[in-house]
């Protein structure tokens, strides 16, 4: 889908789909609507009298009569005044892909509420609106064709002020980014082995201008680095450490390092899990896809900062060369491990990687991984789980989650959790089998490894992926952590 900045006001001139969107219980028809109304024979007025109230995720389709000129008129609810928000535009959005997906459209205009009408600015309108629609028509086609190929091909958005095309940029941009990521997480491990992803990497960094330097097995040895090795012993494709560098901000500026975890396929090792739900492991990458997509999106749009991308990847295998429960680990950073569950392992690779992070003198470091099924447990799908040592960081990535319609909340990281992960032969263990606060046992974990670096963690593992269908992400992966730290980042740059 290609998205354009409409010009005039959107309410002349030929289109296959109109759309118009509607406060709940403010019902009006702007100068769009009433064309539209007049050109589909009393249609629109009759759907607002009875069955169209407005409401959040609303979307009414009326077919193209043979004589409009608008073709299909859709009606999209945007929900009550005092609750709306960038995520209404962004449900919105979707809601309006969504009902077009299956039709020709080559050309649908959709004309914003006036600038008054609504309490965030007009771009921020323009772009969420742009946003959800560009996500809703995401589809995974690597392995089998589309259905149809169909849906909206271009998006004209209409009254998004002067600051929109800007706006439409970083829409479309992040749109093409989140696409991205998705297709890697959907990959399944067999074509995506962490030599795979490493090129994917490097290829990134030719294409979009950034660097990308892969340490190989070999290197990982002589670094020390047996946290990964030792995830990715069990299987025949060694592990990977890829550090991708994005210099976009001054000299002087400390750089941001972004960790992700990166396991192609977590099967649990020899503590292997059950099969029911296995295949989805493939996605245990995402958040290493997440950041890739970052540094990628970061560098397209030339965001004032000085960034490095810090992949560690390994494949979870219980193969003949696998550790084992019991094992004691050095981590690169001197740290022993007591290895309890082999299923524990992204806090593992994330142990080498965070410590490789603060190798490279950082201002902060921000890790993103499917690390804990207790997130889900704890907060259902509705919120990432976010920890770390900073208030500061904690703030911003709070605000741009809530900004990207990505929201976290905040779980402690308090000294009494550390007694959970002590262990009588080692510097610490990778779990206790007491099933308590199994996602802070996370952060507990990883924050010995980031030290007095401001660092925040967000365990993305009960959102990651979408059961049911939703307004503007279709079943499968979210990629969330990606839309939310792009987000930061155009915030907070110098
Ligand atoms: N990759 C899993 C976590 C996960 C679970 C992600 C479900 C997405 C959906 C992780 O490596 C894992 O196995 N975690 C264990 C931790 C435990 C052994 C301390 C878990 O959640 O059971
Ligand atoms: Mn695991
Ligand atoms: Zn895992």
């Amino acid at each position: 889908m290609k998205i354009i900045v409409g010009r005039g006001k959107g309410d002349s001139g030929r289109c296959d789909a109109l759309a118009l969107l509607f406060i709940e219980a403010e019902l009006r028809l702007d100068a769009a609507g009433k064309a539209a109304d007049r050109e589909s024979g009393g249609a629109v007025s009759r759907l607002l009298r009875d069955g169209f109230e407005g409401k959040r995720d609303q979307v009414e389709v009326i077919p193209a009569g043979r004589s409009s000129r608008f073709g299909h008129v859709v009606l999209l609810g945007l929900g009550k005044k005092e609750k709306l928000d960038a995520e209404s535009f962004r449900r919105a959005g979707g809601g309006l892909a969504g009902a077009l997906a299956k039709r020709t459209v080559k050309l649908c205009r959709a004309a914003l509420l006036p600038a008054e009408a609504v309490p965030i600015a007009v771009e921020e309108c323009a772009r969420a609106l742009a946003e959800g629609a560009l996500l809703r028509s995401y589809r995974f086609t690597e392995y089998k064709k589309a259905e149809n190929d169909q849906g909206i091909q271009t998006l004209a958005i209409f009254g998004g002020g002067p600051k929109a095309p800007a706006a439409l940029t970083r829409a479309a941009v992040i749109g093409e980014e989140h696409a991205y990521v998705r297709n890697l997480i959907n990959r399944p491990a067999r074509d995506l082995a962490p030599e795979d992803l490493a090129a994917e990497a490097r290829a990134s960094g030719r294409r979009f201008g950034f660097g990308c330097r892969v340490f190989t097995e070999k290197d990982l040895s002589r670094m020390g680095y047996h946290a990964i090795l030792a995830v990715g012993q069990g299987s025949r494709r060694p592990p990977r450490l890829v550090v991708l560098n994005y210099a976009g901000g001054p000299k002087k500026q400390k750089p941001l390092a972004l960790v992700g975890k990166g396991v192609i396929f977590d099967s649990g090792g020899i503590s292997i899990k059950p099969a029911q739900g296995m295949e989805q492991m493939k996605g245990d990458m995402a958040g290493a896809a997440a950041v890739l997509g970052i540094i990628r999106s970061a560098a397209r749009l030339s965001l004032r900062h000085n960034l490095f991308g810090v992949l560690p990847l390994a494949e979870n295998l219980p193969g003949g060369g696998a550790q084992r429960p019991g094992d004691i680990i050095r981590t690169g950073a001197g740290v022993t491990v007591e290895v309890m569950s082999t299923d524990a392992e992204g806090r593992l690779v994330l142990a080498d990687g965070i410590h490789h992070a603060k190798k490279l003198k950082p201002r902060a470091i921000v890790d993103v991984a499917t690390l804990t099924g207790a997130a889900f447990i704890a907060l259902g799908s509705h919120a990432i789980a976010l920890m770390g040592n900073d208030e500061g960081l904690l703030a911003r990535i709070t605000a741009a989650g809530i900004a990207a319609g990505e929201r976290t909340w905040i779980l402690p990281l308090w000294e009494e959790y550390e007694e959970i992960l002590k262990s009588e032969v080692a510097d610490l263990k990778n779990n206790s089998w007491t099933r308590e606060a199994g996602t802070i046992c996370g952060g507990i974990f990883l924050k010995k490894f980031a030290g007095d670096t401001p660092w925040a963690h967000l365990d993305i593992a009960g959102v990651d992926w979408n059961e049911k269908s939703h307004p503007y992400l279709a079943k499968g992966p979210t990629a969330k952590g990606m839309r939310l730290l792009v987000r930061m980042l155009e915030e907070h740059a110098d």
